[in-house]
């Protein structure tokens, strides 16, 4: 059995999600992975900071957090800055999970280099360090000999990045269409049952699909940033966020969605890459789906992506884009995946 230690950065709904796994799922994880995961240290910007060298009780934990402050755990240390805690602390692999800038990555970005070039592996969920600097990170990666993982910066938990990087890559992948924001397809499947956009904006904040300023989701900044880690993980292509072609959704009127859904038609915001004469382009913007076409059919909260590939011709996965437990599951398979490439 193999102890993987572990420092999170960001104790919200994603880090807290991945540690009830951890919980849930412990047998599972040491009888068919042959690994235990043990929390060493926790810092959080609301919850405080926490660290104890022979790891953290992951329950205490999970209650410390809901009851909104870490001072009541038992540890050895209080209070360290993430980057005290990075340079102090004994563990192997950095959970990154505070909040994201797409504009500069900060401070996740920081933390992250901090933590390679310390030598230490990290996982990430974090879409402004990759959309940002995904070569340089992996550089760094590589010249330290260690690991960065980043699943579920796309799709969350579905294995988008792992279909597209390993099991698509030789098929000559030359056109993605995806539903990449849950957001905005919930509220234009809200708006399509009569719902007002500021109804249907209001109930995907409270089911917490929307980020803290759902501006970005629904100008299509949170599209834009995936669509910009997918060229360079799909298409090896460095694109910044100015370079996407973004439109959100909300031009659209409830007249849009009616007239199309007279025609049999959808609206949903795509975000898209698409290689032409070696060229890469990219775009955010709501396009009118015949019913037939594969992302017509996908509601709600729910992502999915089309790859278009010269072997295969389309190939299409849906599933979770967001939520707790779905994007936990991303930081839990990138922790497999190194932990198996140690074994
Ligand atoms: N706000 C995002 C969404 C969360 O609605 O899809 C996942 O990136």
């Amino acid at each position: 059995m193999k102890t993987s230690r572990l420092a999170i950065v960001g104790f919200g709904n994603v880090g807290q999600g991945l540690l009830q796994i951890i919980v849930d799922r412990s047998a599972q994880l040491a009888g068919q992975f042959g690994v235990e995961f043990k929390v060493v240290a926790v810092n959080d910007m609301r919850l405080g900071s926490v660290y104890h060298s022979q790891g953290l009780d992951h329950a205490a934990l999970l209650n410390a957090a809901a009851a909104g402050d870490l001072a009541q755990m038992p540890a050895e240390q209080y209070g360290w800055s993430v980057q005290e805690m990075l340079s102090k602390a004994d563990f192997d692999t950095l959970v990154e999970v505070s909040f994201t800038d797409l504009r500069t990555g900060e401070p996740a970005l920081s933390y992250i280099r901090q933590a390679l070039s310390a030598g230490k592996h990290a996982v990430t969920t974090n879409k402004g360090p990759i959309a940002l600097d995904f070569h340089g990170l992996q550089a760094l990666a590589q010249a330290r000999h260690v690991q960065i993982g980043y699943e579920g910066t796309v799709m969350s938990g579905t294995p988008t990045l792992a279909l597209g990087r390993k099991l698509l890559a030789a098929a000559g992948i030359q056109r993605v269409q995806g539903i990449l924001n849950g957001t905005t397809n919930f509220i234009l499947t809200r708006m399509e049952t009569g719902e007002s956009y500021a109804q249907a904006l209001a109930g995907a904040q409270a089911l917490g699909y929307a980020e803290a300023d759902p501006t970005g989701d629904v100008e299509g900044f949170d599209t834009a940033g995936k669509v910009v880690i997918l060229c360079s993980l799909l298409m090896g292509t460095k694109l910044t966020m100015s370079d996407v072609d973004r439109h959100g959704i909300t031009s659209l009127t409830v007249n849009d969605i009616r007239s199309a859904q007279v025609e049999g038609k959808r609206w949903k915001l795509i975000g898209a890459l698409e290689r032409i004469d070696g060229k890469v382009s990219a775009s955010v913007r709501p396009m009118l789906l015949p019913m037939q076409h594969p992302l017509a059919s996908v509601g709600g909260p729910t992502n999915a992506i089309t790859f278009t590939t010269e072997l295969l011709g389309d190939v299409t996965l849906v599933g979770p884009g967001a939520g707790r437990r779905e994007t936990g599951y991303a930081l839990l398979t990138d922790l497999l995946a190194i932990h198996s490439a140690q074994a």
